[in-house]
């Protein structure tokens, strides 16, 4: 196993989509980020420097980080952010997982241009689990604004509306052919007749679940989030911001040129969206060249349509574990949590501006109708450590407060989830089993659920209200996938199970952005009772304090 180490300098750099040049944070001038590859068993060491104006930190979404907590990124829950003009070194090793994951920005919405592939390739020496493609590419699908986003996410807070929707999506960076002054920079992926090659697909968007697809060609996925699965064929796949899928495709269709395309899967309903498709193209090494003027025009793919929740339901469905897995049995654990949206009145002092939602409220959004505020003078995993008092309180509900129809017509009272900085305490080594259910406040929505610090099984997935009574008899306890984020159903639930073996402070959240924002969001803190200090690594001595 090597030491890789490398330099992140966040700096602003002009970048031009859509016609107009913006002031872009980038990673070393480059968007999207670099891509880290690196071996199982590796170390990474990553120097980040901000020479940008925001504060800013790195989360590495999906790294386990086996008690290096402190490098796992998240602001104010491992760390305070890293402020302009200073720096801050990651460290940590990858134990046991292969495949793809990737970096992102974990302040604000800086991660709608921060961010990159990180990919896992096998010990050197070992092989992976099929026949090895002649050719792998990172296909990083993203949102872009044609506005700075930080200034979309402001405006939004400020007045309790909805933010913008984004004005393109991009494949690597680029919108591609069906967007205005875009078709220079579209993205080409290469592949030669009779060649395999290994789509890594990541979805980087801030706020929308995306369908993805290949003209004429079949996927056969092989892997997601750094697992394994049992391959399966399909046509399109579904993944929700956080998630990465990797796929094979064949070298078997005529010579020319195919396009990928990527759009919307959106289940919210009555709410406003990006309904654009980004594009790049699969072209054959061999294809006749595009002569000027005669443009061979790339064959376009079908993609379902935005609200094909068939489609999903059938896609997810298809995961397996490519064996028998060791799913904890016996819970010691068992939570429910409620997930969905809100709208809080205004508080009698604000302004009529500050309350621009619907009827005069402001958008929120919670789990067991907790709104999660993050504390902004020291992260939880140092007040923790310390032991200050006052930061956060240790009484998350670990069941809804009241059990209302989560997917029926749910009484106004509800609406409006209270504040905190509440986590939920587990102890280390503990089994534990969260079930995960929509409500239909304000709209259901297929909300992608990440957690830090684990990988987890999920072990089943259904619509409608979960009922422990029926449903468990549905869990798959021998091959279910395992997954750092999990798109729970629109007007349904999933129910994860994993073993708390990793201690430290770990947030769950809704990988849409914009329900961050509004409170989706709670901490696990799993601690095993000795003191921190003997179940994790010291803080690093260069660790930024707020
Ligand atoms: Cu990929 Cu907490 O995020």
């Amino acid at each position: 196993a090597k030491i890789q180490e490398h330099e992140f300098v966040i700096q602003a750099t002009p970048v031009k989509r859509l016609c107009n040049t913006h002031s872009t944070i980038t990673v070393n001038g480059q968007f999207p980020g670099p891509t880290l590859e690196v071996n199982n068993g590796d170390t990474l060491v990553v120097k980040v420097t901000n020479k940008a104006r925001y504060n800013v930190t790195i989360h590495w979404h999906g790294i386990r980080q086996m008690r290096t907590g402190w490098a796992d990124g998240p602001e104010f829950v491992t760390q305070c952010p890293i402020r302009p003009g200073e720096s801050y070194t990651y460290r940590f090793t990858i134990q046991g997982q292969e495949g793809t994951l990737w970096w992102h920005a974990h302040s604000s919405w800086l991660r709608a241009t921060v961010y990159g592939a990180l990919i896992i390739h096998p010990r050197e020496g070992e092989a992976y689990p099929f026949t090895k493609p002649k050719r792998e590419t990172p296909i990083l699908l993203g949102e872009w604004w044609d506005a700075n986003p930080i200034d979309v996410v402001r405006q939004a807070t400020q007045t309790g509306a909805a933010p913008n929707t984004s004005d393109a999506y991009t494949i690597n960076g680029q919108p591609g052919d069906l967007y205005k002054c875009s078709s220079q920079g579209t993205t080409i992926v290469p592949i030669d007749s009779g060649e395999t090659n290994l789509l890594r697909v990541i979805n980087a968007a801030l706020n929308q679940p995306l369908f993805f697809t290949v003209a004429n060609h079949k996927l056969t996925v092989v892997g997601a989030d750094a697992s394994y699965l049992k391959p399966f064929t399909t046509n399109v796949i579904m993944l929700g911001p956080g998630q990465t899928t990797d796929v094979l495709i064949q070298g078997d269709q005529p010579p020319t040129r195919y396009y990928m395309a990527a759009r919307a899967y959106q289940s919210a309903q009555n709410a406003p969206f990006d309904n654009t498709t980004t594009t790049a193209i699969l072209e054959y090494k061999s294809a006749p060249c595009p002569t000027k003027g005669s443009s061979i025009k790339p064959v376009m793919p079908s993609l379902p349509a935005y609200n094909d929740t068939n489609t999903v339901t059938a896609f997810s469905k298809s995961f397996r574990s490519p064996r028998k897995v060791e799913v904890p049995a016996e819970i010691d654990d068992n939570l429910f949590f409620t997930i969905g949206l809100g709208l809080n009145n205004c508080p009698k002092n604000f302004n009529a501006n500050q309350c621009q939602g619907p009827n005069g409220t402001r958008f929120t959004a919670s789990m067991n109708n907790v709104s999660f505020v993050l504390p902004n003078n020291v992260s939880i995993l140092q007040a923790h450590h310390l032991g200050v008092q006052g930061v956060f309180t240790t009484d998350f509900p670990t069941q809804p407060p009241v059990k209302f129809d989560y997917t029926g017509n749910v009484s106004r009272s509800l609406w409006q989830p209270v504040q905190g900085t509440k986590v939920t305490k587990l102890k280390f080594g503990s089994r534990v089993q969260i079930v995960l259910q929509d409500t239909s406040i304000v709209t259901p929505e297929n909300h992608p659920i990440h957690l830090h610090g684990y990988d987890f099984y999920i072990v089943a997935e259904g619509f409608g209200n979960f009922d422990p009574n029926k449903d468990t008899s549905k869990f798959n306890l021998v091959d279910p996938p395992m997954r750092n984020t999990v798109a729970v159903p629109v007007n349904g639930w999933a129910v994860i199970r994993f073993v708390a073996d990793n201690p430290g402070a770990w947030i769950m959240h809704c990988h849409l952005d914009v329900h961050i924002g509004w409170g989706l969001a709670t901490v696990l803190l799993v601690d095993n009772g000795v003191g921190l200090l003997q179940s994790i690594e010291p803080p690093p001595e260069d660790l930024p304090l707020c």
